[in-house]
Parts: C-alpha cells; structure tokens; sequence
C-alpha cells in the first residue's frame, strides 16, 4: 500500500480530494483495486459505499483490471454499415477476448464505442487515443502488432538499463 499511502500524502489526506486521490489511483494501476480501496476507506475515515459510489458512477473509473492499451471500436451507425462488426470480430479473434474484457497480460482492454464523432473516417478504430480510420479486419493484427513489438522494445530497455 506504499503507493496508495504517497498518493493520500500529495493530497495531505484531505477526504475532499477524494476523486483526484481516486484518480491517482487509477492512473498507477489502470484501475481500482479493492484492497486500495478499503485502505483508502480506513485512511481518509470515508465508508467505502461512498467509494464505491463516485468509482461507479464515473466511466473513467475502473474496478476490474484494465489493460495498458485501450482498444475502442466504434459501432455507430455509419461505421457499422461499413463492415466496424467484422473489425471488432477480428480484434476478438486476435486477442481471445470480448468487449469489456482484458487480455490475461494487461496489455488490451478491448470496448464498443457508438460514434465518436468522426463518422467519415468509419469504420474507426481507436487505441489509447489514436484514431485508425476506415478500418478493415486485414489491418488489425499490423496495428496490434506495433503496439505489442513496442512493449518488447520497452521491456528490452528497461532491461539493459539494469545491466
Ligand atoms: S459512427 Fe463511428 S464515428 Fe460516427
């Protein structure tokens, strides 16, 4: 619970600064664990129906792991009827999970979007912010492939900068 301690501490404790200590939170473990959550109840002397009540009602909020990479298919209208079902059938198939569900390593939450507002550049796809447009099921393992060669890459560095 180090962690979960520094953060109280950036906000001296203060039971208002609630949401920003939850956001903290989730920035450092992509969501919410339970056992932070009762630290943070006993800490701040808040009941944790209280918690639990602003971690459920903002979507940014997450109380099941999420992945590193957050993968939004948009089926809204336009970009469903430009084939957005058999992008997202095809982000299913590469990663083995569902939308809602994250991979087993962390790495990809995968979700359904309705519009995002980009309806032009359908069927969309968007990771971690990055907007891949007219999007077709051969260019998904590609895009997925660059983001899991860059994890390696990252991996590989922090693993000669200890050397
Ligand atoms: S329907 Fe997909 S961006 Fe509008």
């Amino acid at each position: 619970m180090d962690k979960v301690n520094k953060i109280i501490d950036k906000y001296k404790g203060k039971k208002s600064a609630l949401i920003g200590i939850l956001q903290d939170i989730q920035t450092e473990y992509n969501y919410l664990p339970k056992e932070a959550l009762i630290h943070l109840s006993k800490s701040l002397d808040v009941s944790l129906i209280r918690i639990y009540g602003i971690a459920t009602f903002y979507k940014s909020f997450s109380l099941k792991p999420r992945g590193k990479h957050l993968i939004s298919v948009c089926l809204g209208t336009a970009c469903h009827v430009r084939g957005a079902v058999r992008v997202l059938e095809k982000v299913e198939r590469s990663l083995n999970i569902k939308p809602g569900q994250t991979t087993k390593n962390l790495m990809f939450t995968l979700e359904t979007v309705n519009c995002l507002g980009a309806c032009a550049l359908g069927p969309l796809m968007v990771v971690d912010g990055k907007y891949f447009g007219k999007m077709a099921s051969a260019k998904v393992d590609k895009i997925l492939k660059a983001y899991k060669d860059n994890e390696e890459n990252l991996r590989g560095k922090r693993g000669q900068a200890t050397f």
